[in-house]
């Protein structure tokens, strides 16, 4: 893994069990295959299961590449430990069906990814109510990390909670709990806004999470990837021309990381032992760095969080809520 930003390869077991959500592609789909070229048993957590078959099918194909080229590290098992899982983070009853079914299968759970997200894409609103990214970047991922973390929290020691957030929340205008959830006309939707909000939003609970983690097994870190050449880009061309160029240009190749030199961070994050409990740390290009004054801003991550376990109350049951109990309640 040369150069200055690197992963060190680590020698795992099938019992290692990690989630990667939005694994299907981009920086997701690097990420799964590197830590199950490492021997872990990684579940893709996507919502198109043909997609992820035809990615676990391309990563067995580039795993036997990496064998046939004796590249150092990996695991000599025949094949990769890959299985797919449904889970539509746009979608509450499929967050909380896929958190029930992880649950039924009586596995523990030692890295958990929340890596799938989307930027900069129209106004939609969910079945549940809200603006699409502000559900798929946050509170989605918000309700499986919660139901998850019981299983973490017996997992072992050095479990690990991973977000990919973006430098983007750098953008977000100043916080404001009553416009987290757009409810404007939507052709006046600022989704650059609202994309640069959902990743500030995760950033400032991955500070609230650390409060409530302390001194237990888990930790919880998140970090920008870099600017990466992936799907991330597919809506820009829907919208106004001024940020069509501005993506085409940013996402044309020249400033570009490829999806594996996008993964580093995350991989770097998820299994590095050189952090080892170490929490509240947020990353980029494998290093510790400092977020936004807004997103360390304790009174506003207090609000957020309150106001989020309002919004999932319905989806918190009380030995959730319990293991939640901190000091901003
Ligand atoms: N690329 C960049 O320059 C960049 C920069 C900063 C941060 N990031 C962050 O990096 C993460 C990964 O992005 P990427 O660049 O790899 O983008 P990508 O290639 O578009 O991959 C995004 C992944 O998220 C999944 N996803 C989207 N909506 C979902 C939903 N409702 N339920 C479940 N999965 C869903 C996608 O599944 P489908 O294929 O089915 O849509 C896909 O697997 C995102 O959180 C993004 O915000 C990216």
């Amino acid at each position: 893994m040369g150069g200055g930003m690197s992963f060190p390869m680590m020698q795992f077991t099938k019992e290692k069990v990690v989630i990667v959500t939005g694994s299907n592609t981009g920086i997701g789909y690097e990420t799964a295959k590197w830590i199950a070229m490492m021997g872990a048993c990684v579940i893709m957590a996507c919502r198109s299961k043909e997609k992820a078959q035809q990615a676990i099918q391309r990563m067995q194909e580039e795993f036997r590449m990496e064998k046939s080229m004796n590249t150092p590290g990996i695991t000599d098992a025949d094949s990769l430990n890959l299985e797919f899982m449904s889970l539509d983070l746009m979608s509450f009853k499929s967050t909380m069906a896929f958190t029930e079914a992880f649950k039924r299968s009586g596995r523990p759970l030692h890295i958990l990814v929340c890596n799938a997200g989307l930027g900069l894409s129209p106004y939609e609103l969910s079945e549940d109510g809200f603006e699409r990214m502000f559900q798929v970047n946050y509170l989605s991922q918000f309700l499986l990390i919660v139901h998850l973390l019981p299983i973490m929290k017996t997992s072992g020691e050095d479990c690990r909670i991973v977000l990919v957030s973006s430098i983007a929340h750098k953008y977000a205008s100043r916080f404001d709990v009553n416009s987290i959830n757009y409810k404007g006309e939507p052709d006046k939707f600022s989704s650059s806004q609202y994309y640069f909000k959902s990743k500030e939003h995760q950033v400032m609970q991955m500070f609230s999470m650390n409060h409530r983690l302390q001194g237990s097994n888990v930790t919880i870190t998140s970090l920008h990837p870099g600017l990466v050449k992936t799907e991330f880009s597919r809506y820009i061309q829907e919208m106004n021309c001024c940020w069509n160029c501005i993506g085409k240009c940013l996402w044309s190749g020249a400033f570009t990381r490829t999806p594996f030199e996008g993964a580093k961070t995350t991989i770097d994050a998820a299994v590095n032992p050189k952090w080892k409990g170490k929490g509240g740390i947020y990353f980029e290009s494998c290093k510790e760095t400092t977020p936004t004054p807004q997103t360390r801003n304790e009174e506003y991550q207090t609000v957020l969080w309150r106001h989020t376990l309002e919004l999932l109350k319905n989806h918190l049951p009380s030995d959730v809520l319990s293991g939640l109990e901190g000091k901003n309640g």
